[in-house]
């Protein structure tokens, strides 16, 4: 079962570098490439605080589909190039948006987000999806927490089989 306890009084770099632990153990300790990406974003949830919505969207063909998330329900499908997701992907570039209303083309599947950070999935020069966050808090996302991101999209790369996604 999982405990809670241990995160309570970590700061933000503790709280980032936990959350990549619990991911390495949980990609460690299953094979079911779904199920893992499934806890993924249940862990960011429980690691990282004020965010309304975490999760990925996979590509297939020219789109961006809805994967796994943790949140309110969510836009189904992106172009890429649109939004803030679909510009991760034609640029292949992260992208920390510090108020999304400011963003050519934001695309509000919950009107409660405000800042957002996509971390565009990349393996062996093959783009596979992104990993979405939203936080209802303006400039929200800070330079660690691109990098721990950054960092734990390199560890789902390590374990998941994205093709078979
Ligand atoms: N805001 C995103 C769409 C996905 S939702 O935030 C879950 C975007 O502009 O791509």
């Amino acid at each position: 079962m999982f405990k809670l306890d241990p995160i309570k009084n970590m700061n933000e770099e503790e709280r980032l570098k936990y959350m990549n632990l619990l991911l390495k153990s949980q990609l460690s300790s299953e094979e079911d490439s779904l199920a893992n990406i499934s806890n993924a974003t249940a862990i960011i949830m429980v690691c990282v605080d004020r965010l309304n919505w975490a999760g990925f969207y996979i590509l297939r063909g020219e789109q961006l589909v809805l994967g796994p998330f943790q949140g309110l329900p969510a836009c189904n499908r992106i172009d890429v190039g649109k939004g803030v997701c679909g510009t991760a992907v034609k640029t292949r570039k992260v992208q920390l948006v510090p108020d999304v209303h400011k963003f050519p083309g934001h695309i509000a599947c919950d009107s409660a987000s405000n800042s957002e950070l996509v971390i565009p999935i990349i393996n062996e020069d093959k783009i596979y999806g992104v990993l979405d966050l939203d936080s209802p808090e303006k400039n929200r996302f800070t330079q660690l927490e691109k990098e721990y991101f950054i960092k734990f999209v390199d560890i789902l790369n390590e374990y998941i089989d994205w093709e078979i996604i």
